[in-house]
């Protein structure tokens, strides 16, 4: 996932658009650049890194000109190399874009350029979209004819935004998020509403085949036949302007610690039509819950609760499993599908392929703005803010609060007190340094393996995404009951166990699987509401009912990954490689 941004109006667009592109690191953040356009000249300058180095290396918010277009990349198709980086401009350089997504046939529309003498500097797909729009403009003089003509060609899913030199903007999108903000003085073209929330909360949310032509402050929107298409400006939350670190030294430790509030929030306020969800949940068929990542682990825990408290069976699927065996979804079923950022595609394609199936489908997402919202019957909303580390941590808790809730009203006998829960949880994290000493004892570490059994085994794989995505370290999940059915094998001195062993059905079993480890000499991380002399560190979690045991255990696991990482020196708001949601299969 990439983040696009362009910008037209009264002030000098650089610093502006470098400012944009920040608060939208967390969408990719390989390499970055920055075109503006001043006396009719496109001037650009791009580069490998993250926002503020590649700034303070080539002045990208130096950059002349009031009208501008700027680019965070993160890597699909060709190397992280300052060529792949965006903005492209056209061979005659008076054509500049930024992109975000996939174009299926760039192979055969470069071929095609190719033959007519354009040629290509990077390795990207994103490139022959400003040779085809220079193509196209020689052709037709028109920026709109322009534009048309150009996403007529294009197939996959995409947002582009192209600057022409004399000062225009255009814009297309298809599948790939964007948003039109409107200010006093300027207009914006961005994939998220960070881009420039500080200058204005008035958005247009372009809907798919949406294009928008873009003259200094004036614009119009056309559907891809060109017909002038209807848009409504809404009013953004405020909330989203809380994106500041504060006080914390990154983004994932201050979401971490906002969770005895998202426990709250969430289980207060849950956005959407919760009763609609328990009805469809209560007289479903067949109920499938689907997600990728966290969100498919929050999916593993909820057929957990559901079968367990309520007595409701239900099929978790990873969603990018659903495409090869679409045929284990029965028609006419309900699908849960769970998704912070409501933006990835693999979830995307699971409910296309259960709507395909008449299926209902109830969302769990973060962003109400998101495409997973249109798509669905009921979305019910996570409330959590935004959550900008790529690590999915307070998102998590409020996914799982949902499901809590939606238990809680399915059962007659289960009631959660989500004040008395968050005071708990607050005095897990509010001393962190007992956390931080062991995360000092897993530096050097090269392999971790997380035990746990019945409900907690979803928080073992949890734990274990957590720690390969900040601390960069080998680790893996194991169903306590399988590790003498091979896992064993791996216990020496030289690993790490943490044992997740709340005081619930699985304790006894768990405590044995210990002794077992321990004889082997491997180092033990006791997560539980009891000590115990195997344990060579223990992290005490409260007394509580047994249903809310998995956030309380996973809030001090994604403590000692995030200052693990702090150990290890990597980057725990923006880890290698990866990106906060990933919009391409
Ligand atoms: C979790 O820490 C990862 N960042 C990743 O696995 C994430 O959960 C996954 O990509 C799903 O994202 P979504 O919830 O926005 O769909």
């Amino acid at each position: 996932m990439c983040s696009i941004i362009g910008y037209s109006g009264n002030e000098v667009a650089a610093p502006i658009i470098v400012k944009g592109l920040k608060r939208m690191e967390y969408r990719g953040y390989d390499s970055v650049g920055v075109a503006t356009e001043s006396n009719n000249q496109i001037e650009l300058k791009k580069g490998i890194g993250k926002v503020n180095e590649v700034n303070s290396k080539i002045q990208l918010d130096t950059l002349p000109g009031k009208t501008g277009i700027g680019h965070t990349r993160w890597a699909t198709h060709g190397k992280v190399t300052e060529f792949n980086a965006h903005p492209h401009p056209s061979n005659s350089g008076k054509i500049a874009i930024v992109h975000n997504g996939i174009i299926e046939n760039f192979e055969e529309l470069k071929k095609q350029l190719e033959n007519e003498g354009y040629n290509f500097k990077s390795e990207t797909d994103s490139e022959i979209i400003a040779n085809l729009l220079q193509k196209n403009y020689e052709s037709t003089k028109n920026v709109k004819e322009t534009i048309l003509k150009t996403v007529s060609e294009i197939k996959g899913d995409y947002a582009f935004v192209a600057m022409f030199e004399n000062g225009q903007l255009a814009a297309a999108r298809f599948h790939e998020p964007l948003i039109v903000g409107i200010g006093q003085e300027n207009v914006f073209l961005s994939s998220d509403v960070l881009g420039f929330i500080e200058y204005t909360d008035n958005v247009i949310y372009m809907k798919n085949r949406n294009i928008i032509i873009l003259d200094k402050k004036d614009f119009q929107i056309l559907d891809f036949n060109g017909k002038n298409t209807e848009y409504e400006i809404t009013k953004v939350s405020k909330e989203f302007g809380d994106v500041y670190k504060g006080d914390y030294a990154h983004f994932t430790l201050k979401e971490i610690y906002e969770q005895p509030d998202v426990i709250l929030k969430s289980g207060e306020k849950t956005i959407g039509d919760i009763e609609k969800a328990v009805d469809y949940i209560k007289n479903a068929k067949n109920i499938y819950i689907t997600g990728s990542g966290t969100s498919y682990n929050s999916a593993l825990i909820a057929k957990q609760i559901l079968s367990k408290y309520v007595k409701i069976k239900s099929e978790p699927i990873i969603s990018s499993e659903l495409q090869f065996s679409p045929e284990i979804i029965e028609r006419d079923s309900v699908l849960i599908a769970i998704s912070q950022s409501g933006e990835s595609a693999d979830v995307l394609e699971a409910v296309r392929i259960a709507k395909k199936l008449n299926c209902k489908i109830i969302s769990i997402v973060n962003l109400l703005t998101s495409s997973l919202v249109r798509k669905s019957d009921i979305t019910l909303g996570m409330n959590c803010g935004p959550e900008i580390g790529v690590a999915a941590t307070k998102s998590f808790t409020a996914q799982l609060t949902i499901l809590y809730k939606i238990v809680q009203k399915l059962s007659n006998n289960i009631t959660i007190d989500f004040e008395k829960f968050a005071e708990s949880i607050l005095k897990i994290i509010e001393n962190p340094v007992k956390i931080q000493k062991i995360a000092k004892e897993l530096k050097n570490v090269s392999d971790i393996y997380i035990l746990g059994r019945g409900i907690n085994y979803p928080i073992a794989i949890e734990s274990a995404l957590k720690l390969k995505e900040l601390t960069y370290i080998h680790a893996e999940g194991i169903p306590g009951g399988e590790l003498k059915h091979g896992p064993l094998a791996l216990m020496d001195s030289n690993v790490f166990v943490i044992i997740i062993n709340p005081n619930d059905s699985t304790y006894a079993d768990t405590l044995t699987s210990a002794r077992e480890i321990k004889a082997r000499g491997a180092k033990i991380i006791g997560v539980s509401d009891i000590e115990s002399d195997l344990y060579d560190y223990w992290i005490e979690i409260p007394k509580i009912k047994e249903i809310l045991y998995p956030i309380s255990e996973i809030i001090p696991i994604q403590l000692l990954s995030y200052y693990s990482a702090l150990e290890k020196d990597t980057d725990p708001d923006y880890p290698r490689n990866l990106a906060k949601s990933v919009t391409v299969k």
